[in-house]
């Protein structure tokens, strides 16, 4: 197995930051991935799991062996009454495979079109947007369970179920490190119905007849670079922060406080109702919108993207989102947690 030296990681982490791997190796198959395993475990190295690097804060030179994972490969394979079953591989680029499901008519993902990264990293954090996500689409998802040593047990499929999918968040999350998507299969409806549940997007296509779903991947790409700064051009991970969950109780103190407040119903817990605060309202709201602090600021147009200047590095980028997360607490009471994962 041929590693590199002193690998640059600049181009494959979405905020740009200038950070190298002391050993990386792509792999494009299960059995490289493999072999890259039992190496890293060989020589007694820590080990990295990267794809498209857009959810990453890499705040330090990684130690140990990156593994940048580059499996391919899409298909249909299978079709029922109501559903196409499509499989892709970990490695294939996210907005390319939502191009080509609609290419190839099997519309419905194009809520999530634009979104950066890998199709490996999508169930990771339950990609999501617009109304959707990638969990509700997902029948199951090939792995590589490094807690296992038998040839045997350690490949595995996790059904969506075990995949415990909730906003932005899954079983990949709690346990992280354990499991190595290789692949993923989509369960699509062969009834395609838009989904115009987010008001903007609704507005978008308002005047549109028949609404075709290229329509909506169009107005949905619209959307997005209006809102969203392109990682090419300004290096990010999009939103920076879950919008937090609050119950009731806290809801209206907080709409009481402040009426303009932003905030949605959420999914209920153990029957009691649960609101969706924008983190994007609050941390707006305090003034922090097209803050600067140095290398790195908040993005002028919308308050939940971090973004780094150019010359910034993970260690500024977390003292602003501690500056913001302090901030936030003390005008709201809320904790804001951070979506994109730190490494080293
Ligand atoms: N808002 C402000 N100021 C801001 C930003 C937002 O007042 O600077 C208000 C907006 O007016 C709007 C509300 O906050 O009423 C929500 O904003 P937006 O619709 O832009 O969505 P979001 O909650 O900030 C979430 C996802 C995005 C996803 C959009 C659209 C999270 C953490 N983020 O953002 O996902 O694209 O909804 O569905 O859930 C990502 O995860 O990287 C991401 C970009």
């Amino acid at each position: 197995m041929q590693t590199i030296i002193n690998f640059p990681l600049k181009s494959l982490n979405s905020f740009g930051f200038d950070v190298k791997a002391k050993e990386f190796i792509a792999v494009e198959s299960s059995a490289n991935l493999r072999s890259a395993i039992d190496y890293a475990q060989a020589h007694s190295l820590p080990w990295f799991v990267i794809g498209g690097g857009s959810n990453l804060v890499i705040h330090n030179d990684l130690p140990g062996l990156t593994i940048h994972v580059q499996i391919m490969g899409k298909k249909l394979v299978s079709k029922t009454a109501t559903h196409a079953f499509v499989d892709v591989g970990a490695g294939e680029n996210w907005h390319a495979f939502v191009q080509w499901s609609l290419d190839n008519q099997l519309p419905g993902l194009e809520n999530l079109a634009l979104i950066p990264g890998t199709c490996g990293a999508a169930p990771i954090q339950n990609i999501g947007a617009y109304g959707c996500e990638i969990g509700q689409w997902i029948d199951s998802v090939e792995v590589l369970d490094t807690y296992e040593s038998d040839e045997d047990r350690m490949w595995q499929t996790l059904t969506r179920s075990d995949c415990q999918f909730q906003y932005r968040h899954s079983v990949f999350k709690k346990d992280p490190g354990r499991y190595i998507v290789t692949q993923v299969r989509l369960a699509i409806p062969l009834v395609w119905r838009p989904n115009l549940q987010y008001a903007e997007l609704a507005k978008h296509v308002a005047n549109i007849s028949p609404l075709l779903p290229k329509d909506v991947f169009a107005a949905v790409c619209h959307i997005r670079q209006a809102k969203l700064p392109d990682p090419k051009v300004l290096g990010n991970a999009g939103s920076f922060f879950h919008n937090p969950i609050v119950d009731e109780s806290t809801y209206l103190s907080l709409k009481n406080q402040f009426p303009d407040l932003v905030a949605y119903p959420s999914d209920t817990l153990n029957g009691t109702p649960q609101f969706k605060l924008a983190a994007g309202w609050l941390i707006d709201a305090c003034g922090f919108k097209g803050f600067r602090q140095g290398n790195v600021g908040v993005y002028h147009q919308q308050a939940l993207v971090l973004v780094n200047y150019g010359h910034g590095n993970g260690k500024e980028l977390l003292d602003l989102a501690r500056t913001i997360q302090e901030k936030i607490h003390a005008v709201y009471g809320v904790d804001l947690t951070q979506e994109p994962i730190n490494l080293p």
